[in-house]
């Protein structure tokens, strides 16, 4: 789906940012910004700017930001064509019919119709449930303590016994085999259909917009297998979806719990806690990591208590981590998981539960002293040493030192000597001092971290510098013949600067048109609209910014000829890399 590009660049421009989000949130002017009380978070004081200038928005509190579009699309979660339709709307623009490629069409129809057919196939499970012949599935949710309403809410059913009635009623409504063989719900062979859940209580799962893209059923005993669940198809993607998103993303809670199972979803939900979701009888992924990020930056990990929980919490942490959030881990002993928890203890009891919550990290070196028996001296020495080496990787000192702390205390290690250990196990390890014995255990993790670290380092750089260029437009002159686009090396930032440097050549720079080339895809608009604040705070008034600046330059410049030398397929080329790599060494830039 997509619209003409000058399409989507005169609604933006036509839909006035500071009109459109007056119109749903209070603003004061202060100086040449707007500010008021962001949307997107809970707070008290007024951190959401609104720049005319730029036609953006930005929250200094938790990092939302975008144009009028985007705006729209996260107050009203929008897709990204309904926004447009919207702001055209507002402005009195009338969209242009979409083109598509035939192909393109084609998969467009098919997944609309599978959609629809999930949809019949799950009110004819929600009716079912309410028929005599669906006595036995209704019983089996009342019986788990699910009120009416939350069976309403949730769309809960049931597959009776016969074998094909399904089938049969979703060709009774014209659906030809051929596409109902893609829906999951069925299987067709030459004795003719066969429905695929069968005398289950059901579990319509559905995606961010609520619509209906599979389903789990559930034996009411102790069969095998206990859940069954939809085959992956066009629509569903067991490891971008996360059941009960749908509702969690409209909490106003700042955080997400994720847990295991479609029960404690539900139980959660219906005890109040609708910021619950689980994903879909697959591991956690880093796709759901992604997916999850778009509306929140805290996660509660509420996995079973059993050993099986414990780990899937352990893979889950770093994924969630590595996708920029902050991750505690709730403790759900003496029972199984949030369904039980909640049955026997209440929704009071989980909240006391959540205000506990085990930062993740800790969580991890708790689970690691349990491996060890701690009455031998030599393992408690192994833990120690293990602890601190995970220590090691928090690259702040002052992080490092406070969690330091944190240790010590929860497992009574003198702070003293652990710093110590900690401190002894850094300086063995510094690059420079490495012992030439073989690499110490995790030193290969070390190593990676490292590279990581470089490479944000490089990422860094280059936008730090973009963001100069597009606050300090006299910076494009006084870097000319030095900086062009082709030396920010990250893809995505090239292609900002190449816009960057081009609308420049051409007069000015628009942040906000540039950022709807990247609307498309929610990772890298964010990303993109990052860079266009981050310059709200980085100005050159003084000396040390003024450095700081000419470094970055440098910085840049190196990255990119070390990346050509490496690339470099003939002499002259190498030739030419080396004396600029040597030019670049007294390289000066006047700022005033
Ligand atoms: N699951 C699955 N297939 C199975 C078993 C489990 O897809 N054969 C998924 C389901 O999404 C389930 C989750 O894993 O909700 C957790 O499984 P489990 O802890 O065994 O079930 P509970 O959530 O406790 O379910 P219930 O309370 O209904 O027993
Ligand atoms: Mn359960």
């Amino acid at each position: 789906m997509r619209y003409p590009e000058e399409v989507i660049e005169e609604v933006r421009m036509r839909s006035d940012i500071v009109d459109v989000i007056s119109g749903y949130v209070k603003l004061q002017k202060k100086g040449s910004n707007y500010f008021g009380l962001c949307p997107f978070h809970n707070e008290k004081s007024p951190s959401f700017s609104v720049s005319p200038g730029k036609q953006m928005y930005y929250c200094f509190g938790c990092g939302a930001g975008g144009n009028a579009i985007t705006f729209v699309m996260e107050y009203e979660n929008y897709t990204f064509t309904e926004a447009l339709k919207y702001l055209a709307d507002r402005a009195g623009i009338t969209l242009p019919e979409q083109e598509y490629s035939k192909e393109a069409r084609a998969r467009e129809e098919q997944k609309k119709t599978l959609l629809a057919i999930n949809k019949l196939a799950a009110n004819y499970f929600y009716y079912q449930l309410k028929q005599p012949q669906g006595r036995a599935g209704y019983e089996y949710l009342r019986n788990r303590q699910l009120s009416d309403d939350t069976i309403r809410h949730f769309g809960l059913g049931f597959a009776n016994k016969v074998s094909d009635d399904l089938y049969r009623y979703l060709k009774s409504k014209g659906y030809e085999d051929s596409i109902l063989k893609e829906t999951g719900l069925v299987t067709v062979e030459e004795r003719g259909g066969r429905d695929k859940f069968w005398n289950r209580v059901m579990f319509p799962i559905m995606d961010v917009n609520n619509r209906v893209i599979g389903f789990g059923g559930r034996v009411m005993g102790d069969g095998t297998p206990k859940y069954l669940n939809s085959p992956e198809t066009r629509l569903f993607d067991k490891s971008r979806n996360l059941f009960g998103l749908n509702y969690a993303r409209t909490s106003r809670e700042k955080y997400i719990l994720i847990c295991e199972g479609y029960m404690d979803v539900i139980s959660m939900h219906q005890a109040g806690f609708t910021n619950a979701v689980a994903s879909l009888g697959t591991a956690f992924t880093s796709q759901h990591g992604v997916l999850l990020k778009r509306y929140t930056d805290q996660v509660l990990l509420t996995y079973d208590s059993d050993e099986a929980g414990v780990k899937a919490a352990l893979r889950a942490i770093p994924i969630l981590k590595e996708a920029g959030m902050s991750v505690k881990v709730l403790d759900m002993k003496p029972y199984k998981d949030p369904d039980e928890f909640m049955k026997q203890l209440g929704p009071e009891a989980f909240r006391e539960r959540i205000a506990q919550a085990k930062n993740s990290f800790l969580f991890e070196i708790q689970v690691l002293r349990s491996q060890y028996a701690m009455d031998d001296p030599e393992q408690k020495t192994r833990f120690y040493q293990e602890t601190a080496r995970r220590l090691l990787d928090f690259p702040e000192a002052l992080e490092r030192d406070n969690y330091i702390q944190a240790v010590s205390r929860e497992h009574g290690i003198p702070y003293e000597d652990l710093r110590r250990l900690v401190n002894q196990l850094g300086s063995r390890l510094a690059p420079g001092s490495r012992p030439a014995q073989p690499a110490a255990k995790g030193e290969g993790e070390r190593r990676i971290g490292e590279r990581k670290d470089k490479e944000e380092g490089t990422r860094q750089s280059q936008r730090l510098l973009l963001t100069w260029l597009i606050e300090n437009p006299g910076l494009f002159q006084k870097t000319e013949g030095i900086i062009s686009a082709d030396d920010f090396i990250e893809p995505l930032y090239h292609r900002v600067a190449e816009m960057v440097f081009e609308s420049h050549s051409k007069g000015k720079v628009n942040p906000a048109a540039i950022l709807n080339h990247f609307i498309n895809d929610e990772e890298e608009y964010r990303e993109v609209a990052m860079l266009f604040h981050a310059s709200l705070k980085e100005s050159l008034s003084n000396e040390e910014q003024k450095k700081a600046f000419l470094e970055t330059v440098v910085k840049v410049k190196k990255n990119r000829l070390d990346r050509d030398s490496r690339q470099a397929r003939d002499i002259g080329e190498l030739q030419r890399i080396i004396k600029e790599q040597a030019a670049l060494r007294s390289l000066n830039i006047s700022l005033d």
